[in-house]
């Protein structure tokens, strides 16, 4: 089964209007591979201007703009949020979910993610579902645990089958912006207990998904990362943020 690579950049709070250019110009130099993805997700005032700049720079079908979060509610009085009918307009396919920084800043419960999940599918985006274990809970081994509980209420709300439209990006949080990676084999150990938690329910779906990894993933280190047999490409953060290495990045991405 083939499966496409996708690097996303995850801005989180940071860049400007220049970066959008920035990025969007040092990316149309490059020459992708065709199964090969690249989603930029700055924060959502610069939305329309990166849609924008990607369509006057002629970036094509490889490119890809996406929010960093959605709200589960459709619309109404909720001051601050934005909706799928919000992002669907903007042209942003992409939406990353359940990132470890709203988990535990914004205290966004596995129930509210599942939902939001939902809502994103439902308006046909796709989805950057984020889990990942503390460095307390790997110490006492409760990875496999703690992803399969991130996991499951997203399974049991939107099912199984509709996973083959989600991407998953396995971020543990000890590795999130602390310069500390996981050696590629325990990230493969990790992204294959991923794939063989979905297979379990269906194996034609975990064949097809996406499994990104997200932790101080860097120019150096990418390509081994990357070269690993369960890692489809990464969710990257500081490094997103300074174009030639965010390049460097991007074709370290061959596609399986
Ligand atoms: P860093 O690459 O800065 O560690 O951030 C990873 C991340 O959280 C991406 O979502």
């Amino acid at each position: 089964m083939a499966r496409r690579s996708i690097i996303a950049a995850n801005w989180k709070m940071n860049g400007d209007l220049t970066l959008v250019n920035t990025m969007v110009n040092a990316l149309s130099e490059v020459d992708f591979q065709n199964n090969v993805n690249v989603v930029i997700c700055p924060s959502s005032p610069y939305l329309s201007a990166l849609v924008a700049k990607t369509k006057e720079q002629k970036l094509g079908p490889t490119f890809a703009v996406g929010a960093q979060n959605v709200s589960e509610h459709e619309n109404g009085a909720y001051t601050g949020e934005i909706s799928t009918k919000m992002l669907q307009e903007l042209s942003v396919e992409f939406v990353i979910i359940g990132h470890s920084e709203r988990r535990s800043y914004f205290k966004e419960s596995s129930t509210q993610i599942a939902h939001k999940v939902s809502v994103a599918l439902n308006a046909g985006l796709t989805p950057i579902l984020c889990i990942g274990e503390s460095e307390l809970e790997r110490a006492t081994e409760q990875t496999e645990t703690v992803l399969a509980s991130q996991l499951q209420p997203v399974i049991d709300e939107v099912g199984i089958e509709k996973f083959v439209d989600v991407v998953i990006a396995y971020e543990p949080v000890w590795a999130i912006g602390t310069g500390k990676t996981a050696s590629s084999e325990m990230a493969q150990e990790t992204h294959q207990f991923i794939r063989q938690f979905i297979a379990q329910a269906d194996e034609n779906v975990a064949d097809k998904v996406p499994l990104l990894y997200g932790g101080s993933v860097n120019a150096s280190n990418c390509e081994e990362l990357f070269a690993q047999a369960d890692i489809d490409g990464g969710l990257i953060g500081g490094a997103s943020l300074k174009a030639e290495q965010f390049k460097v990045i991007c074709l370290a991405a061959k596609g399986k």
